[in-house]
């Protein structure tokens, strides 16, 4: 399988907090990531395919990262996920939870059946991907 994938980095907080759970709960569950916060993250998107005989490519870079600037950058850069955008009030903005809704809106952007893979790297430590 030939891919190419496209990486981007964007800064934004959140709080994991969830109202049903008590303080004592959150704390638990969450520790320090209960508060407010924020971090650098590295978002890296995939997309499979064939190389255009006459371009070499599957798709133009400048295109792919034009889809993710539009879709995602735009949208969550330099924001408060829980407070700023509304599907981070009924979801919680976790990694894995982020990776999944950033997936289906570069699913319904890209050309078809051309996603392969998105990788959200939270901190140097930790990161979770989706493949649909
Ligand atoms: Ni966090």
């Amino acid at each position: 399988m030939l891919t190419l994938t496209k990486k981007v980095r964007f800064c934004c907080s959140h709080k994991l907090y969830n109202p049903a759970f008590s303080d004592t709960e959150n704390r638990r569950i969450f520790g320090p990531c209960s508060h407010l916060h924020g971090h650098n993250y590295v978002l890296e998107v995939t997309v499979k395919g064939t190389a255009d005989p006459h371009t070499g490519m599957i798709m133009n870079l400048n295109t792919l990262e034009k889809y993710i600037n539009d879709e995602i950058i735009d949208w969550v850069d330099h924001k408060n996920l829980t407070d700023d955008i509304p599907v981070f009030k009924e979801t919680l903005p976790t990694v894995e939870n982020m990776v999944m809704i950033f997936w289906n809106k570069l699913r319904d952007v890209l050309p078809a059946d051309s996603l392969y893979k998105i990788s959200l790297q939270e901190t140097e430590d930790n990161r979770a991907e989706y493949t649909g």
